[in-house]
């Protein structure tokens, strides 16, 4: 058996004697000299052992380099699989035009398939979006992301479920040449990063045990452009209770007698909230959450409950809304700019007082999937602003003038005044048919 220092040994002896057979014979004896060493066992033992340390040094080397390649994303068998797009580049990608609008204006859920791999688009505004989502933070932090109760540990699981998926899979799955993983030796032991190569952030893969689940809010509002809200089934009265809840709150969310299992809002990262404020969701039941939302009891609530209890584990489904906004932010939280309700009193805008650089078509993409672990529904919506121009020189003016119109010959016709239609229709027809 050879051991480490005989093998050091025979490597020293094979240098020396490398060193020794390769310099020039200075004479003939010396030539034979040289030659003799070639039958010395030693030396032979010494070739053999250094070229098997080469050999597997290279193997190593290749296998290491085999392995990062292979590394792109943490498997994450409960999920479907994620179909990269290998040379995207997001700097040349415009964003997807929507125009959801309709002639007339019906409450539906309008649900269609999502493709897993389509659930986060990106496109060239991602670097300027996430700079403004990170000025969000520093202005709004509470009403941008919001945890119910960081002590159930059902949140803290279904908030890291979802940041482990999109950070450690989604997010270097789909964009590689956009967010690339890290293999990382720290101290204290081994641990996968993600890189965001837009803006060069390293972020961990997995939540540390002791950090707060808002932090893993944080960082997906800094690291993609897309909100989401975390949804989870009511507990029972008597599990609620046990938690300390007060009686009124139990008493805001009721689960009908035999009917589905309710969801409640129990978590989300939203940096563009459309006249909502995100903080007062919290806690709440679909129902009470649409509270504002005309004809949501009759034509929504029970179809919507059905779906969101029946929703099972790897089916996507999306949804795009539109709205009309005058003077609203991406980042719409307070002062009524986006919703209105009956009772408030409106001023409508006169057609020569409008200000077409700030009145948008605003759209929003949203999508549905349950969590396979946790079992949390999360509702991700991605919001698009179109500039009324950009309609009009499609040749879309005229349409976009009748589903105006439409929003009053639906099935809901007081949508038109929760859009807040009475302020901005005549400016905005007179605009769109000029
Ligand atoms: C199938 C699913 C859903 C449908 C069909 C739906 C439908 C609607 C509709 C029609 C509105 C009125 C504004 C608009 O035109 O979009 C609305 C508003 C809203 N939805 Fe949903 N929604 C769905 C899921 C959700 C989920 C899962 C949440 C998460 C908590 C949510 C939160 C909201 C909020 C916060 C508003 C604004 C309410 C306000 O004005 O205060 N929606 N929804």
């Amino acid at each position: 058996m050879i051991t480490l220092d005989d093998a050091i040994q025979s490597v020293k002896n094979l240098l020396i004697s490398w060193e020794n057979l390769f310099s020039l014979p200075e004479s003939g004896d010396e030539l034979k000299a040289k030659l003799a060493v070639l039958n010395n066992p030693q030396v032979i033992i010494a070739i053999i052992m250094g070229v098997l340390l080469i050999w597997n040094v290279r193997s190593k080397i290749r296998e290491s380099v085999e392995e990062s390649k292979a590394f792109r994303t943490l498997e994450a068998p409960d999920f479907p699989p994620i179909e990269p797009l290998e040379n995207f580049d997001w700097k040349s990608t415009e964003p997807p035009k929507f125009r959801p609008f309709k002639p007339k204006y019906h409450l539906t859920m309008a649900l269609e398939t999502l493709v897993p791999s389509e659930l986060i688009p990106m496109d060239k505004t991602f670097k300027e979006r996430l700079e403004y989502r990170r000025s969000l933070l520093l202005e709004h932090h509470d009403t941008v992301i919001a945890v119910n109760n960081d002590t159930d540990l059902r949140v803290c699981a279904a908030v890291s479920e979802l940041y482990t998926f999109l950070l450690g899979t989604y997010l270097p799955g789909r964009y590689p040449t956009m967010f690339k993983l890290h293999r990382v030796n720290y101290p204290s032991g081994k641990t996968v990063m993600l890189q965001n190569l837009v803006t060069e952030e390293l972020w961990p893969v997995k939540l540390a045990k002791e950090a707060p689940t808002i932090r893993a809010l944080e960082t997906l509002i800094r690291t993609v452009d897309e909100d989401f809200l975390i949804l989870l089934p009511e507990q029972d009265d008597e599990e609620t209770a046990a938690a300390g809840e007060l009686e009124e709150e139990v008493a805001a969310n009721p689960r009908e007698e035999g009917g589905e299992t309710k969801y409640i809002l129990e978590a989300f990262a939203t940096g563009y909230p459309a006249g909502f404020d995100p903080r007062k969701k919290l806690g709440n039941c679909l129902a009470r959450i649409h509270e504002p939302v005309p004809g949501y009891p009759e034509r929504l609530e029970k179809s919507m409950d059905r779906f969101f209890d029946k929703l099972e584990v790897g089916k996507y489904v999306k949804r795009v809304n539109w709205g009309i906004t005058t003077d609203a932010e991406l980042f719409s939280a307070f002062g009524n700019k986006v919703h209105s309700s009956e009772g408030e009193i409106l001023e409508a805008i006169e057609p020569e007082d409008l200000n077409i650089d700030k009145t948008f078509l605003r759209c929003e993409r949203q999508t549905i999937h349950r969590l396979p672990s946790s079992q949390a529904l999360v509702f991700g919506f991605h919001t698009y602003l179109y500039p009324l121009q950009d309609i009009k020189d499609e040749g879309l003016g005229e349409a976009l003038a009748q589903a105006i119109d439409g929003l009053k010959e639906g099935s809901t016709p007081e949508i038109h005044l929760y859009k807040r239609g009475p302020v901005w229709e005549k400016a905005v027809k007179a605009f769109l048919t000029s």
